[in-house]
């Protein structure tokens, strides 16, 4: 039997699934102060991409992003930087903007008595201003949040204490570096909110043997999910998955113009990278037992050869898929709410082909204090 080229290059075992089994307890996904630490000691430590950059396009632009039970302001400065600061008024925690918008003026008026927030957050005119401790006025800012532009994304922190972007993605920013996203336009994004513990969303999409029971008509006869190989970049994870039609077709030393690359940046979101074209999607905890995903794609210029209009249906018909391969997988994932606490739920074991599970549930276990 002649070998698939994409067989050819997996040289052994261990290099596709390069981790022992393991064992996990399932209160990991059920107790409630186990949630609450994940917050505090996983999620609020990490960088996430949270916007599109083109959703703050122009200077004054805004935008809210309301996730963790946090809720931070996003600008787009009029030099053109981003700014972004917690969203609640210094006086008595008023929530100051919501949603996203245009700010011609450049001040944000409090809705309860009217202090205003300059672009950055630093307040400016505060009414009565005399009957204030003048010193509690003194270089009154709503707090800052740490924030950059990368990949065409806003990128944000909760932490003072993270290292730089780059530097937290490690080699998932190399690999994403060569897809050249800021040429990338965002074309469609949808949300969902699901039954299950933020992690069990992670876990869905980071080993693919599921794919002969849950997406058999979907993605059965598409991806070559027995010769993904899985790497792990700690903290993050990622594997190179084959694709009919494009690893036996396509020559090149690149894997990123062969396979799907399919990057975990940790801790909750995913990049599913096409050669031309990406699903990027984070799972938000709102509760032990819920979670928002919000799911995105985007796609660079139409490949050489290839109207506009015909490249437009072709990311049409893939978000289409993507959407239904995304049903599948909420079908199985939305039972879990109704059995995290079963008796009968006591661990996970996890198989070597469940590697990139292993390791993210080792990184979040190293992390909590
Ligand atoms: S709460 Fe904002 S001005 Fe009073
Ligand atoms: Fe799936």
């Amino acid at each position: 039997m002649t070998q698939t080229r994409a067989e050819a290059r997996l040289t052994s075992v261990e290099e596709q699934y390069p981790l022992a089994p393991s064992v996990l307890d399932a209160d990991v996904y059920r107790d409630p102060a186990r949630y609450r630490r994940e917050l505090e000691d996983v999620l609020f430590e990490a960088w996430f991409p949270v916007f599109p950059s083109s959703d703050v396009a122009k200077p004054r632009d805004y935008v809210v992003w309301d996730q963790l039970d946090q809720s931070v302001v996003i600008t787009r400065l009029d030099d053109g930087t981003v700014s972004s600061w917690h969203n609640v008024c210094q006086h008595r925690g008023a929530r100051l903007l919501d949603g996203s918008g245009h700010c011609p003026t450049g001040r944000i008026k409090c809705p309860w008595h009217g202090f205003v927030y300059d672009l950055e957050g630093v307040v400016g005119s505060v009414p009565l201003r005399d009957s204030f401790d003048p010193g509690l006025l003194d270089g009154l800012r709503a707090p800052a949040v740490r924030v950059t532009e990368w990949g065409g994304w806003i990128w944000l922190t909760l932490s003072d204490d993270t290292p730089e972007l780059l530097d937290y993605l490690g080699v998932i920013g190399e690999e994403l570096a060569g897809y050249e996203l800021d040429g990338y336009t965002t074309q469609y994004r949808h949300s969902v909110t699901l039954q299950a513990n933020w992690k069990i969303v992670v876990d869905a999409f980071n080993e693919t043997w599921h794919v002969p029971f849950t997406h058999q008509d979907t993605l059965g006869g598409v991806v070559l999910w027995r010769d993904a190989a899985l790497k792990i970049a700690s903290p993050h994870s990622w594997m190179t998955l084959p694709v009919r039609g494009l690893t036996d077709r396509v020559s090149s030393t690149d894997h990123r113009k062969t396979h799907i690359c399919h990057y975990l940046a940790f801790p909750n979101t995913i990049f599913s990278c096409f050669p031309t074209h990406l699903q990027m999607w984070s799972a938000w905890p709102l509760s032990p037992d819920e979670t928002l995903l919000c799911a995105y794609q985007m796609a660079g210029p139409a490949p050489a050869g290839m109207t506009d209009e015909k490249w437009a249906r072709n990311n049409e018909r893939d978000w289409k898929h993507f959407l239904d391969v995304l049903l599948e997988d909420s079908e199985v994932i939305n039972g879990f709410t109704k059995v995290a606490r079963s008796k009968g739920f006591t661990k996970n074991m996890f198989n070597t082909a469940e590697s990139r599970l292993t390791a993210f549930h080792g990184e979040i276990a190293k992390r909590l204090r």
